[in-house]
């Protein structure tokens, strides 16, 4: 009855043993497997924008339609798949998970994400044996499977850093400051690039009156922060009006260094040469023509926000939240930046918004094969930070430390020289090892500089005493 194909995919087994060849450390590079290459129980479509490749499999709707891709592993373990895919109907399209046979997960859900040309990914890590394995979606419900586009796989369960981490945290380092037209209540929302042996920290500030723009600040040492004098960028060609949550990097094709940041409905960037200058920016300049679709049909009352730039060797990913459960990733390649950044993709979900709400940042880790991810949470003791990594830039992401018990960093795992001054470890951004696109970072030494709160005060969000501190983390393995 089934029109499942039997499909032997040859999936990059020779490109996976000529990328060992070349790359520094020979772990498994990630691997595509594209839906139209796979056996799918229906018709390989295109008439939807976005998939990748020829097309993606669309299977009757029907209890028990299914896809089978055949993956490859080079050793027995687990993996993390990650399958794109699109649900434009108003109900989740619920699949069993099995490989090689074995019921791995049962209903995964597969939500709806409001058109059939929005697309999403679901991160799955399974266990496999080396050589090939039978990777089977089996629908669960009359809807039949969600359109699929692909599945790319990337190794797990080997990372450079420890699997629970501890940290030591300084006292506030960084405060707000005022002058005859910035009456300042808070800093926030910290970027930083070491630079010709000084730091250069920009910060969102929010006024009195609850209006948020940005600043700088530039220090040799963490001991000098606090006294470093606060630059307001809004007299700048960035301008006044609402602009929040930097990121810098200098981006070394075109030996320019951008900032990025929120603009309400958008992101923007400025460019200058000159990073020690802040007069230099550039006046701000839109990424998109407005919020995407996907965006406004997946944020419900979240707000599209937290921007974060990385790139690797080909290409530039955004990734960005909605404070209602969804991270975003979108990409254009390193020739086309800042220009040509794709719809962005839901390349993570959690149904509970507060467990998966903003402030996300995406590293690289030197000399390493593998990509950190960390994702800002909200759990009843405060503001937390979870973590995944990856091999490749785009995931899928495997859990590192994401869980309240374990996380990447909470209140639970700093310790704190003197009185603990806060319970949020929030948006904050690591010391990276240098300062370009690549946003490389040490697995060996990892600092966070964060935003923490005196936990006494209560009073609106946008009122809340938001300072600067650094987490050092305490048992590196190297
Ligand atoms: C629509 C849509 C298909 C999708 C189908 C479904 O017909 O065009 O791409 O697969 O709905 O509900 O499964
Ligand atoms: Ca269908």
């Amino acid at each position: 009855m089934s029109r499942l194909a039997r499909f032997t995919a040859v999936p990059l087994l020779a490109l996976v043993a000529t990328l060992a060849l070349i790359a520094p450390s020979a772990s498994a590079q990630a691997s595509r497997y594209e839906a139209e290459d796979a056996a799918c129980e229906g018709t390989v479509d295109s008439n939807y924008a976005g998939f990748s490749g020829r097309g993606f499999c669309n299977t009757p709707n029907r209890v028990g339609a299914r896809m089978e891709f055949t993956v490859h592993a080079e050793t027995a373990g687990t993996l993390t798949l990650g399958v794109k895919y699109a649900n434009g109907s108003t109900a989740a399209r619920p699949a069993d998970l099995s490989v090689n046979g074995a019921l791995v997960r049962s209903a995964v859900a597969f939500e709806p994400i409001g058109a059939w040309s929005s697309w999403a990914v679901e991160n799955l890590t399974v266990p496999v044996r080396a050589g090939a394995n039978t990777v089977r979606l089996t629908a669960a419900t009359a809807g039949g499977l969600a359109n699929i586009d692909y599945l790319d796989t990337a190794r797990a369960g080997d990372s450079a850093l420890p699997p629970n981490l501890q940290w030591n945290s300084s006292g506030p380092l960084v405060f707000p400051k005022s002058d005859a037209t910035h009456n300042i209540v808070s800093v926030k929302d910290p970027s930083v690039v070491y630079h010709n042996g000084r730091y250069h920290v920009f910060v969102s500030v929010v006024s009195a009156n609850q209006g948020y723009s940005l600043a700088y600040l530039s220090f040799t040492d963490w001991s000098q922060a606090g006294s470093a004098p606060l630059r307001f960028l809004d007299t700048t060609a960035i301008g006044t009006g609402y602009k929040a949550a930097p990121q810098v990097f200098y981006f070394a094709p075109q030996q320019r260094w951008y900032l990025t940041y929120q603009i309400g409905d958008n992101v923007a960037y400025s460019t200058t040469a000159n990073i020690a200058d802040p007069a230099s920016w550039s006046a701000p300049k839109p990424f998109y023509a407005g919020t995407p679709q996907i965006v406004l049909d997946n944020m419900g009352e979240g707000q599209w926000l937290d921007f974060w730039t990385i790139c690797d060797s080909a290409n530039c990913h955004m990734y960005s939240s909605d404070d209602n459960g969804n991270l975003y990733r979108a990409q254009t390649s390193l020739a086309r930046f800042p220009n040509g950044f794709s719809e962005p993709v839901i390349a993570m979900h959690d149904p509970n918004h507060h467990w998966l709400f903003e402030g996300a940042n995406v590293y690289r880790l030197a000399g390493e094969n593998e990509y950190l991810l960390m994702v800002e949470a909200i759990t009843a003791g405060g503001r937390i930070f979870r973590s995944w990594t990856s091999s490749n830039v785009s995931g899928p992401w495997t859990p590192l430390a994401d869980t309240k018990e374990n996380p990447f960093a909470s209140r639970s795992n700093v310790t704190f020289d003197g009185t603990a001054w806060t319970n949020d470890i929030s948006h904050g951004e690591l010391i990276r090892g240098g300062v370009d696109q690549t946003l490389t970072v040490s697995p060996c030494d990892l600092r966070f500089l964060y935003q923490g709160k005196d936990p006494d005060v209560s009073a609106p969000y946008n009122l809340l005493p938001w300072r600067l501190g650094l987490l050092t983390q305490t048992n590196s393995p190297c």
